[in-house]
């Protein structure tokens, strides 16, 4: 059984329907990606599953469990951990306030976050812990949006542009920090532009286009079919 199984989601926005029938999956300790040109619908799938956008038509299921129309709230407790595009901490906590606001082991995981571990997994973190995420970088305000989400346990982290707009050094950072969370067993859906990157972190990918799911397939696969990228990807 998949750990998370959306099937086909249709979503509008108002009177206008950006997705026509999605379907992914990931299995328990996988890493998956959804690929496509911007517009394309990624964010809306990913609103879709976390409770943000309510899908007209659809199911999604974690580890069994209907989440669909559901609200974030819900979801969240379910145990999907989102680090949306743009990051949205909140800009007037403190970095320990913002680990600390939505913190839970409510899935009893065995060796649970704690502050000490993101610390441990994001030193900058620690050094800046009494400054309002406001005040911080562009990486850090990442890194404290993934320590955010790591703080709910989830069983599920969906990343949604892991790496937009950081600087390269931070970039490699954020992955290093992925490829240790996949080491470590951690089921992730990651977003973003950096083919290479994705290529080397995830097992499987989702190519995503014109609110369509048009192809899936392991990492393999997809280097072996470049024409993929070129044509769905534009690279
Ligand atoms: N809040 C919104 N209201 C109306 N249309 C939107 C909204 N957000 C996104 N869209 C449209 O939905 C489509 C898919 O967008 P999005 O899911 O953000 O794509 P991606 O994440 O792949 O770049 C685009 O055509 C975009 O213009
Ligand atoms: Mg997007």
């Amino acid at each position: 059984m998949s750990l998370l199984e959306a099937r086909d989601i249709e979503t509008c926005y108002g009177a206008s329907q950006v997705l026509f029938g999605m379907s992914f999956d990931v299995k328990a300790g996988e890493v998956v990606t959804l690929l496509g040109r911007n517009g394309m619908g990624k964010s809306t799938l990913v609103k879709s599953v976390t409770g943000l956008l309510a899908p007209r038509r659809g199911t999604v299921r974690l580890a069994g469990v209907d989440l669909a129309g559901r609200p974030p709230h819900h979801v969240a407790r379910a145990g999907i951990g989102l680090v949306p595009e743009g990051r949205r901490v909140f800009p007037n906590l403190s970095v320990r306030e913002n680990l600390v606001a939505t913190a839970a082991n409510r899935h009893a995981q065995p060796q649970p976050w704690t502050l000490e571990r993101i610390y441990g997994l994001f030193p900058r973190l620690r050094e800046r812990e009494r400054n309002l995420a406001c005040n911080l970088s562009g990486g850090e305000q990442q890194m404290l949006a993934i320590g955010r989400a790591l703080m709910t346990n989830p069983r599920l982290l969906i990343l949604d542009e892991a790496t937009e707009g950081l600087a390269p050094l931070i970039r490699r950072e954020i992955w290093n920090c992925l490829a240790q969370l996949k080491a470590a067993g951690h089921a992730m859906v990651v977003i973003d532009k950096n083919i290479g990157p994705l290529l080397r972190l995830a097992d499987r990918h989702f190519i995503v286009a014109k609110g369509r799911t048009m192809w899936s397939g392991t990492s393999a696969q997809l280097r072996a079919e470049p024409a993929l990228l070129h044509t769905y990807v534009g690279l």
